[in-house]
């Protein structure tokens, strides 16, 4: 199992900081979370503080939109250079075209679903993304609770995926812990997110650890 704690739980006060601490602990990927106050009732961080998260991270970043203006956004973090950038299915007319534009920024495009939404929108989109990024909690908060119907979805999702596209990860994002992890890696998921359980813990490199599964 891959891990990308979200930074949305750090001590934003001493966020290069943190960003170090979860990078020397073994984390794989930085996950990043945009939010706008439109898609979903919270507002996070913009360009300045994410170009101070890519100085600070020896981790590759995994940003995820939860925004209106889907391609504004792109263009605007693209120069931070980050690994994935992921968009939600729900709040994107033209996914096919936005994905080919992340492409071509060089960067590796993703797509996000909410609880509410099924594998099945996103099965002619497969061959063309690197990864799938599952809600487990209603996006613009962390702290919550893990929705279980999530693993059915990983299930149904890695069939559609083996058939088109084996290549394309699977990722899940909310309430991930220790417990969680074991059915969530069974049902074929392939990176998890992590927040509130990586930085309530004082070890943060242990608690990375109970995760890689
Ligand atoms: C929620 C965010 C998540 C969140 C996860 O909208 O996308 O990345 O930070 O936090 P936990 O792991 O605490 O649920
Ligand atoms: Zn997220």
């Amino acid at each position: 199992m891959l891990v990308a704690p979200s930074i949305l739980s750090a001590d934003f006060g001493h966020l290069e900081r943190d960003v170090k601490t979860i990078c020397d602990a073994g984390c794989d990927l930085v996950h990043v979370d945009v939010m706008d106050g439109h898609f979903v009732p919270n507002l996070t961080i913009g360009p300045v503080v994410v170009q101070a998260v890519a100085k600070a991270a020896t981790k590759p970043l995994d940003i995820h939109l939860m925004v209106q203006n889907n391609t504004f956004f792109v263009d605007l973090f693209a120069p931070f250079k980050p690994r994935y950038i992921s968009f939600h299915i729900e709040e994107e007319k033209h996914p096919h075209r936005l994905i080919q534009k992340i492409r071509g920024l060089s960067i590796r495009p993703a797509i996000v679903l909410n609880p509410h939404t099924s594998p099945q929108s996103v099965e002619f989109l497969l061959e063309d993304l690197d990864m799938v990024l599952l809600m487990s909690v209603n996006p613009g908060f962390g702290g919550q609770k893990f929705i279980p119907s999530v693993l059915e979805k990983a299930r149904r999702l890695k069939d559609l995926i083996e058939k088109r596209n084996p290549k394309c990860l699977i990722e899940v994002d909310g309430g991930v812990n220790d417990k969680n992890v074991h059915d969530l890696k069974a049902a074929g998921v392939d990176v998890v997110v992590a927040g509130s359980y990586i930085f309530k813990q004082e070890n943060i490199a242990h608690a990375i650890e109970t995760l890689k599964v």
